[in-house]
């Protein structure tokens, strides 16, 4: 038996990259695992097969944050396969980047940044509150973004610093509840969305020589952290970010 064996978790974007990895890491733990997905169908349908191949339950919820009323299909569509049982955990991990200096940012790209990143996750907050159980956890993806400058991310980076500011005022809210609601930040982690960088040698060089560890992040490394999150060792953190890096540019290296 793992030590989530027994409660449901909805991880948001949990068809690809970092959610994929969340997703099977809690559900190799015992988690029934809501995977859910913009519009990558297939993608969505492998991590749940990976799952229910390592013996996990799981099922795939498609709606596409930004678009009007998808916070609400993927409500009804997960209430529907749940049948009455509530959530014991809750990931808002899916989220867009955006490559845009701030004399380059659209009105159109800030709007999607801030409904993606911003707008679904904390609604997405507001519908699971009455499905929460006393004693949940809330992990929401945020960035290192959000602790030093990258000019290039700035819309993203803003998305990502308010997605942040939740954690501490929701720990106070939930916590006679015994709700954890806190923040992950990684570095940069190999996954699609980071695709076109890691790709170039040079940037990736760059990176690793700005990293205490000396290495590029994978999903399971971000995985791990939110599964320690979700488990019963992480009772007592709250209201927290928890940078996950790898020690990304924590000052000189020499
Ligand atoms: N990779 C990094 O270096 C890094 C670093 C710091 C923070 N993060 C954060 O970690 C999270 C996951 O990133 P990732 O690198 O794993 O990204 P990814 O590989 O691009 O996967 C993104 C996930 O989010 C979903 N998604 C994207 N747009 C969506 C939309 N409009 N509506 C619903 N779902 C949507 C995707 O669903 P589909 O598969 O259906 O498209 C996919 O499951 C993001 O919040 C990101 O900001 C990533």
């Amino acid at each position: 038996m793992g030590v989530l064996t027994g409660k449901t978790a909805l991880v948001t974007g949990g068809s690809r990259g970092i959610g994929r990895a969340v997703a099977l890491r809690l559900a190799a733990d015992g988690a029934r695992v809501v995977v859910h997905y913009g519009g990558d169908e297939e993608a969505a349908k492998e991590t749940v097969t990976r799952i229910e191949e390592a013996g996990g339950r799981a099922f795939a919820v498609r709606a596409r944050f930004g678009e009007p009323g998808a916070v609400d299909r993927l409500f009804d569509e997960m209430l529907a396969g749940l049948d009455g049982h509530g959530l014991d955990i809750l990931v808002n991990n899916a989220g867009i980047s955006s490559g845009s200096s701030v004399s380059e940012v659209t009105p159109d790209e800030w709007e999607r940044l801030l409904a993606v990143n911003v707008t679904a996750p904390f609604f997405v907050i507001q519908r699971a509150l009455p499905l929460l159980k006393d004693g949940s956890r809330i992990v929401n993806m945020g960035s290192t973004a959000s602790r030093f400058a990258v000019s290039t991310q700035v819309g993203y980076t803003v998305t990502k610093a308010a997605l942040e500011s939740l954690a501490p005022s929701l720990a106070n809210e939930l916590g006679r509840r015994g709700i954890t609601v806190n923040t992950v930040a990684p570095g940069a982690i190999r996954t699609d969305l980071t695709a076109g960088y890691t790709a170039i040698p040079e940037v990736v060089a760059g990176l690793e020589a700005i990293t205490a560890l000396g290495r590029l992040g994978e999903p399971e490394d971000v995985a791990d952290v939110v599964g320690f999150l979700a488990g019963p060792g992480g009772r007592w953190i709250t209201g927290r970010t928890i940078d996950v890096s790898g020690g990304t540019y924590l000052g000189p290296i020499v």
